[in-house]
Formats: structure tokens, C-alpha cells, sequence
């Protein structure tokens, strides 16, 4: 699908804040004006250091906005039905302090009082000095947005035009137009929410120690992303690991089993797709000590009672999604994965042999997919491009369950 399909008659408000790149956000206003998009351009004080309004009101054909309460536009098209007319709000570039303000949710000025305000998908693409972009201050902003859903393009790495090397240039003008493109494009998924489950459960056995596994979250997180390239809206149930949620996706961090299971059967009301990839703890501790268990004794019994299955209950809602399980094991893969299949009552389910470095932690896994009739062997290739693959076929058998139950 060409972008000016997938751009024609879209509104785009472009924020534009204070940066050297900012005279990169006219010729990327000039592409989506030409791509078909309606652009409305809200700059931001500081932006006005660095490229003039005329500019942008040349380009786009419509006055840049820049005074949260100015008398002249509050009667045409206030800030509130601004926020409304957004399809998409599209920060560039994004400074630091923006980043900065933004994560904390200030409204001090009309591009951030859009951002809080409208319900429209909102992207940036920060740029700033590499210093600036990798300290802590920013990381820790940039991973709170990114939590929250907002799209985090760029930045990209190279020279910067105050001589240093390293991340903090603006992504080019025709890459954003590219993701903004993607963005609207529908994919294979657009429209449908998915919920999936990744990394491992922590059962608690006294204030400092847990009972828990290997899993690292790559294949779940892969997944995830796979989906919302796809164009799902993808809610990421996630068991503690040290990855970084796609920008785009919303997390839910949980830890245990029983935290898990509540998150999940919230987030699946309405949704479309659950893909299960958690290694979720089969049994907790019966009882979780109030203080440290001291080592007083030569040996320790630990009472273990069986945790619910997430997967299971899911499966068995009234109006339940697809369904989409992860089989772990370590022999007769096919059997017992599809022996598992049956007893959850799931639509497909995902085997992999795991064990002596396999499945858990590695960058790289196998599948072998099973569904009603169905299988499909992938082969060991890298928890992304295998994540793609799986999705692939995820998405053809929802199109074929959905053609069976509605035959015109
Ligand atoms: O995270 P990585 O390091 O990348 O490793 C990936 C992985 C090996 C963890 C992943 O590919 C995988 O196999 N995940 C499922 C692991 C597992 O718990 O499998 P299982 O066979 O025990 O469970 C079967 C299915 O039921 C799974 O979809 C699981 O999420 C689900 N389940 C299990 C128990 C439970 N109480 N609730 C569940 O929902």
C-alpha cells in the first residue's frame, strides 16, 4: 500500500520543539502534505529559535498554533477540539526537555496540554547531544513513555551538529514519513487487540527469595512486537526481565503467578488474540515467610500448592480470544504439546524443546506449531524473524477461523 493511500486525508499534528533539527520537520511536513495528509504544525516557544512560522504555514497552508489560550483561535478551533481533530500527534524533533516534560505530564504550553489531552496515538523522534540522550535523566523518561504506549522513532547515530559522534540525530524525514505510514497502514492485525504473557513468575518464599525459572522474556517480547507490526494493539503481561518494552506496546509488569493471571483477565476483555509465552511457576510456596528463613535447620520443607492456569481459564471464558500457547518441553515434543493443546481447550500452541541451553534465555529458538488439522516446523532462526513467522500463521488461522464461523 503506497503512504499516500494509507495518508490521504489524514490529520497529522506535527509538534515542532526547540533543536537544531527542528528545520527537518519542514521537509517532513512537506512529505506528508504531499502524501495527501492534512498537517497542523504546534510549535513550541523555544522551536521558534530555530525555524520560523511562515515556514510551516507555507508548507501545510494553515497558521502554526503556539499560544495555549490565543483569543483568535480559541473561537475557531480551541485546543480541546484540536486534540480531538488529531489522528496522530507527531513530535519533531523531540528535546530532552520535552521528553522530560511530557513523562512528568506538565501542560504548561499548547503542544504538551495536546499531548495530555488527546486521545490520538502520539509518536516522537527525539533528537538532542549524545550526552544528553544517554543520560540517565532521559533513559528513564524515554522507558516511562515508552510504558505508557507512546511510539519512540529514532534516535538515530552519526555525526552531531555540535561535532560529537553517537545516538541523538533525528531519524531522516522520509523514514518518519515511512513509520507514519506504517502507522496508519492496517497490516494483517489492524484493528484487533492482543494480549501476550512473557518472561517468568517470582513465587515468593520469604521477603528476599523467590521460586522462579530461566525464561528471559526474548520470545514473549519478540512476539509482541511481531503483533504490533502487524498492526495490533498489543497489551504486554510481563513477568520481571531486563528488556525494555517495544516502543508502542503497553506493559503490564506483574510478578507472581496469582498477579499475572488478575492482569490478564483484565486485559482480555474485548480482546481478539491471547498469546501465552509466560513460564508461569506451576506451584507457589504454600506458605511466604513475614521475615527471612534462617538456616537453623539441616534440611527445608517447602509446601508448594498448584497455581491457576492463566491459559486455561482464558480459554475457557464465554467470549473468548484466539487462544495461543507455548509448549515447554524437554522430550516426545509433538505428543505431549498437543496432548496439551486438548487439555487447555487452545486454538494453536507453540513447541519448543527446551533444556542445555534451548528455548530459555537463547537469542535463537524452533518452533513446531500445531493447530486443528494443521503443523507447521520452524526452523531455528532468531526469537525476532521466528516471532514474524509465528504471527504469519497466527494471523492466517484467525482469518480462516473467522471465514468458518461466518461463511459470506
Ligand atoms: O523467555 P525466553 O528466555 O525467550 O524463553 C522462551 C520460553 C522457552 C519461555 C517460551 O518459548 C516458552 O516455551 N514459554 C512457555 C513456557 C511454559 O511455561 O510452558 P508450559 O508447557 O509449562 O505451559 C504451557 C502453556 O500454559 C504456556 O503457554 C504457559 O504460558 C501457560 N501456562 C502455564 C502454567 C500456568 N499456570 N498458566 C499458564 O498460562
Amino acid at each position: 500500500m503506497s503512504n499516500h493511500f494509507r495518508l490521504c486525508a489524514r490529520r497529522i499534528l506535527l509538534g515542532v520543539t526547540g533543536g537544531i533539527a527542528a528545520y527537518k520537520a519542514a521537509e517532513l511536513a512537506r512529505l506528508l502534505v504531499r502524501a495527501g495528509a492534512e498537517v497542523q504544525v504546534v510549535m513550541t516557544e523555544a522551536a521558534g529559535a530555530f525555524i520560523g512560522e511562515l515556514t510551516f504555514q507555507a508548507i501545510t497552508g494553515r497558521p502554526v498554533r503556539q499560544a495555549l489560550f490565543d483569543p483568535t483561535h480559541e473561537a475557531a478551533m480551541g485546543h480541546i477540539e484540536l486534540a480531538r481533530w488529531a489522528e496522530l500527534i507527531l513530535v519533531v524533533p523531540a528535546s530532552a526537555d520535552f521528553l522530560a516534560r511530557l513523562h512528568a505530564g506538565l501542560a504548561d504550553d499548547l503542544l504538551s496540554t495536546l499531548c495530555l489531552a488527546s486521545e490520538a496515538p502520539l509518536a516522537v523522534a527525539p533528537a538532542m547531544n549524545q550526552n544528553m540522550w544517554r543520560h540517565p535523566a532521559t533513559t528513564a523518561n524515554v522507558e516511562a513513555l515508552c510504558a505508557r504506549g507512546v511510539r519512540v522513532w529514532g534516535p538515530a547515530e552519526g555525526e552531531q551538529a555540535c561535532g560529537d559522534q553517537g545516538p541523538g540525530r533525528l531519524l531522516e524525514p522520509a523514514e518518519l514519513l515511512a513509520r507514519v505510514g506504517e502507522l496508519f497502514g492496517r497490516g494483517r492485525l489492524g484493528g484487533r487487540k492482543a494480549v501476550v504473557t512473557a518472561g517468568p513468575t517470582r513465587e515468593p518464599l520469604d521477603p528476599v527469595r523467590f521460586l522462579g525459572n530461566r525464561s528471559s522474556g526474548k520470545m514473549g517480547y519478540a512476539v509482541a512486537e511481531a503483533l504490533l507490526r502487524e498492526g495490533a494493539e498489543v497489551i504486554l503481561v510481563s513477568g520481571p526481565v531486563s528488556l525494555a518494552a517495544p516502543p508502542g506496546v503497553r506493559l503490564v509488569p506483574v510478578e507472581t503467578a496469582l498477579a499475572m493471571r488478575e492482569a490478564v483477565l483484565e486485559a482480555v476483555a474485548g480482546a481478539d488474540l491471547f498469546v501465552a509465552c509466560a513460564a508461569v511457576a506451576d506451584y507457589r510456596p504454600r506458605e511466604v515467610a513475614d521475615h527471612k528463613i534462617k538456616k537453623t535447620e539441616e534440611t527445608l520443607q517447602v509446601g508448594l500448592v498448584k497455581n491457576p492456569d492463566i491459559l486455561r481459564e482464558v480459554a475457557a471464558l464465554p467470549d473468548r480470544p484466539f487462544c495461543v500457547g507455548f509448549a515447554a518441553e524437554t522430550e516426545a515434543l509433538a505428543g505431549q504439546a498437543e496432548a496439551k493443546r486438548q487439555a487447555k481447550g487452545i486454538d494453536m500452541i507453540a513447541a519448543n524443546q527446551v533444556g542445555e541451553g534451548e528455548g530459555f534465555e537463547v537469542d535463537d529458538n524452533a518452533l513446531l506449531v500445531l493447530w486443528e488439522g494443521g503443523r507447521l516446523e520452524l526452523p531455528r532462526q532468531p526469537k525476532t524473524r521466528l516471532a514474524e513467522r509465528l504471527v504469519s500463521v497466527i494471523a492466517e488461522r484467525m482469518d480462516a477461523q473467522a471465514t468458518i464461523e461466518d461463511p459470506r
